[in-house]
């Protein structure tokens, strides 16, 4: 692997899932590989998880690590070429990666959507600036398109809790009073493209994903067709795609609740998190037996771990 941006960057989706799976059982297997060596951590967004499950994912590879808030602490950085910086930029990404290559062996980088810049957003400019500009590997910790890290930890918790071996998975739209980006909706998508599931995606009308992604998958516009025999609910906010970045409606109409998951086939309730309690979900679903919240969490660790002991692998 020589970065990841999205899920299309993993050169064997099920070999992944396998270091996961082992290093899942044992994460200090490894403690010596990345001795010497250093990930840095660029954050231009807040972040709990992600944050701090990367660091230890490095530290159970005996890697050292640096993290940056760079949108408080970094210079104002230029992404446009050939251009003349008399304006609020001070660096551009060409010395600010080429630098950070200097100092690091893998770069990690979260920078989420605009939500005003479909164009930018699209294009994944900072993402894929300093893809394009590092001599080193580029993890994505949350862009404006995917949050591949987290569909990675969702792949791992359905393959440890799925009763069968093709589930039935629905990702469900949930209300937010915010707008929110769509790339844990776009991630979980790929992820699902990668594994062998009975997928489908419910929302309301104007919420529909990227076609481009979701072509050839399965919309329904009602909860209650979806939940039928559902074995997990995977529950995300987005704001719509194509009224970029607006938030159609904030109704509780799609809220997750108890009722709703009785329509299912008692299933698995799932959330990337951060959530909103009783406004996403109810807090008696959240804090039921069946939430696998805290289980996405813990295996955003093994995730990490697998997908920097490919790249050290590889060096
Ligand atoms: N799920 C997730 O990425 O959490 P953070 O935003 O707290 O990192």
């Amino acid at each position: 692997m020589n970065h990841l941006i999205t899920l299309d960057d993993l050169h064997d989706f099920d070999q992944l899932l396998k270091a996961m799976q082992t290093i899942q059982k044992n994460p200090l297997a490894h403690e010596q590989l990345g001795r010497h060596k250093t990930l840095g951590i660029l954050f231009f967004n807040p972040s709990l998880r992600t944050r701090i499950s990367t660091q230890k994912a490095a530290q159970n590879l005996g890697m050292q690590c640096m993290v940056m808030n760079f949108n408080n602490e970094g210079w104002g950085l230029e992404f446009e070429d050939d251009v003349i910086m008399n304006g609020t930029t001070s660096e551009h990404i060409k010395e600010a990666a080429g630098v950070l290559s200097q100092y690091f062996d893998v770069l990690a980088v979260r920078a989420f959507a605009s939500l005003s810049d479909k164009a930018k957003d699209q294009a994944e400019t900072v993402l894929r600036g300093f893809a394009r500009h590092s001599t080193i590997p580029i993890i994505n910790l949350e862009s404006a398109t995917a949050h591949p890290l987290q569909a990675l930890a969702d792949g791992l918790t359905i393959t440890e809790f799925k009763k069968t071996a093709r589930p039935k998975v629905v990702l469900s739209w949930a209300p937010h009073p915010k707008a929110l980006p769509q790339a844990v909706a776009n991630s979980f998508v790929r992820l699902m493209q990668r594994m062998d599931t009975d997928f489908v995606i419910a929302q309301p009308e104007g919420y529909e994903l990227d076609s481009q992604l979701t072509k050839n998958m399965k919309v329904v516009y009602s909860q209650q067709e979806a939940f039928d025999g559902a074995d997990f609910i995977y529950t995300k906010n987005w704001s719509s795609f194509s009224h970029y970045g607006q938030v159609l409606r904030t109704d509780d109409a799609w809220k997750i609740t108890s009722e709703k998951m009785k329509m299912t086939n008692n299933a698995y309730f799932m959330h990337c998190l951060p959530v909103r309690r009783n406004v996403v979900v109810d807090q008696a679903v959240l804090e039921s037996p069946q939430s696998l919240v805290l289980n996405q969490a813990r295996n955003r660790i093994y995730t990490a771990q697998a997908v920097l002991k490919s790249i050290l692998d590889e060096a």
